[in-house]
């Protein structure tokens, strides 16, 4: 087997991974089966004039290679290129947008590092997998460089449709960068047929059978959903944690239910509806009043960009109307977590939570939502209730499938969940595990492994 060197913006330990985002969920799983390189920022911020070598670090079977980057690095290429222009742009967020012409300096200029640290520790026989909206021009600076290995890429939120993507200035160097991969992925079919569009529209080529002609070259494009290592999962959740026993026994003493909800603190995972959704199911069902409360984690990031900061407040404003208007002295109604919590105590904590609540405006593919599921008893499980804008909601059907727009709409969906019978949650969890072994984090890797080692491609999805 060749080895395989992952890169993406940052690195996580694959061996204690809390819940930073879905990226380090899903590489940790697989990486953590094949091993490997994993290349990226360190998180630090340094003053250099040279670039450094990169830091080795070998953690079980995966080598971290690290970088640092300067202050200038990071306001442009990471706050500015990446996460004020393309996060925005590709879920769908117009509105929010601001761009600036440094800030796409200092994306090429950091995707450029990125290459020079890369090309110093491959190998000739490596398979390079780059991933996410940061580095997309990263394959064509490899290139440029004289680096011959295969090189793919996957990205992991959406890709937004022509005339959405055609906002961004260098839209079209931006797509001819992404064709400079030999194997594209995407989280949902949704993600494929955008860049099939944009293809067509400005390229004035096509997609057929997955493979798109690039001058001599044949590129793949392909849909490859992500998932989680599910036994793994499964056995976290079953292991007692003593806190979210303690906890949960008391509830179970007062007859009261518990509603979750964990993402990082994101205008895209249409947090605010949410909250307002759980209080029009208190009001349009005062029944529920005392007996069901939310618990919400919200963990921080990139508190740095403005939107982060406008949704935090919003948040918080919120979480205490609500409570202020409808709790009793022994019923708080929302518990707002503005944290972060282990991956092990979540899953003692979705494994004790009657619902998961999990309504995205717009997500690559949500993996809160397959862990959820993982977290189950099968005999007393809980009911998913997924935004029809998450990619997992392509798979997951037996969910209950919800507007994240219409607040109504949860509401309603949320009294479905709590007053499912058993025999119903039960099937339903039946059909939803089958769903997230079929498309799991192995599953992932090896389809994802033959298109980029041997070209071959199955029908992932
Ligand atoms: C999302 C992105 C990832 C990113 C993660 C955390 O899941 O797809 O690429 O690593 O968020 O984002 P942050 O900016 O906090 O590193």
């Amino acid at each position: 087997m060749n080895r395989l060197v992952v890169v993406s913006n940052r690195v996580a330990d694959v061996q204690r991974s809390t819940q930073a985002g879905g990226l380090a969920v899903g590489l940790a799983d697989s990486l953590r089966q094949r091993g490997g390189v994993w290349m990226g920022w360190d998180g630090q911020t340094l003053k250099y004039e040279e670039e450094p070598e990169p830091r080795i670090r070998k953690i079980g079977a995966v080598t971290q290679a690290t970088i640092p980057l300067t202050e200038q690095d990071y306001a442009e290429y990471y706050l500015g290129f990446s996460n004020s222009v393309l996060w925005p742009l590709f879920h769908y967020r117009l509105d929010l947008v601001e761009y600036k012409t440094a800030f796409l300096e200092g994306y090429r200029r950091v995707n450029a590092k990125f290459a020079n640290a890369l090309v110093s520790i491959l190998q000739p026989e490596d398979v390079i997998w780059i991933h996410d909206y940061h580095l997309i021009p990263l394959a064509a600076e490899l290139r440029q460089r004289g680096c011959k290995q295969r090189i793919g890429f996957f990205l992991h939120i959406p890709f937004p449709p022509p005339e959405i993507l055609a906002a961004v200035p260098r839209h079209r160097w931006l797509v001819e960068s992404l064709l400079e991969f030999d194997v594209i992925g995407f989280q949902t079919n949704t993600d494929l047929g955008n860049l099939q569009h944009y293809v067509e529209d400005h390229l004035g080529t096509e997609i057929t059978e997955g493979r798109i002609k690039v001058g001599e070259r044949e590129v793949i494009a392909g849909c490859f959903p992500i998932g989680i290592d599910v036994d793994a999962f499964v056995e976290m959740a079953e292991r007692p944690n003593d806190e979210v026993q303690i906890e949960t026994h008391r509830r179970e003493i007062l007859g009261r239910r518990q509603i979750i909800g964990v993402d990082r603190l994101d205008y895209t995972k249409g947090l605010p509806d949410r909250l307002r959704a759980f209080a029009r199911l208190l009001e349009l069902y005062p029944e529920m009043r005392k007996s069901v409360a939310l618990m919400q984690i919200a963990t921080p990031t990139r508190e740095e960009v403005e939107a982060y900061v406008d949704i935090r407040k919003e948040l918080e404003a919120l979480s205490g109307a609500i409570n202020g208007r409808f709790a009793d002295f022994n019923w708080t109604p929302v518990r707002y977590i503005h944290g972060t919590v282990p991956r092990d105590a979540l899953a003692a904590l979705y494994r004790a939570s009657q619902v998961g609540f999990v309504t995205p405006l717009r997500d690559g593919m949500n993996l809160v939502a397959k862990e959820y599921v993982a977290a189950q008893s099968p005999e007393n499980p809980g009911v998913l209730v997924l935004s029809k804008f998450a990619g997992a909601a392509e798979d997951l059907h037996e969910a209950l499938i919800v507007n994240p727009y219409d607040v109504d709409d949860m509401a309603r969906n949320l009294c479905r969940a709590l007053t499912m019978p058993l025999e119903e949650r039960q099937e339903r969890h039946k059909a939803l595990m089958e769903r997230i072994r079929k498309h799991d984090a192995k599953h992932w890797l090896d389809t994802f492994m033959a298109a980029l080692e041997k070209g071959e491609i199955k029908n992932a999805a």
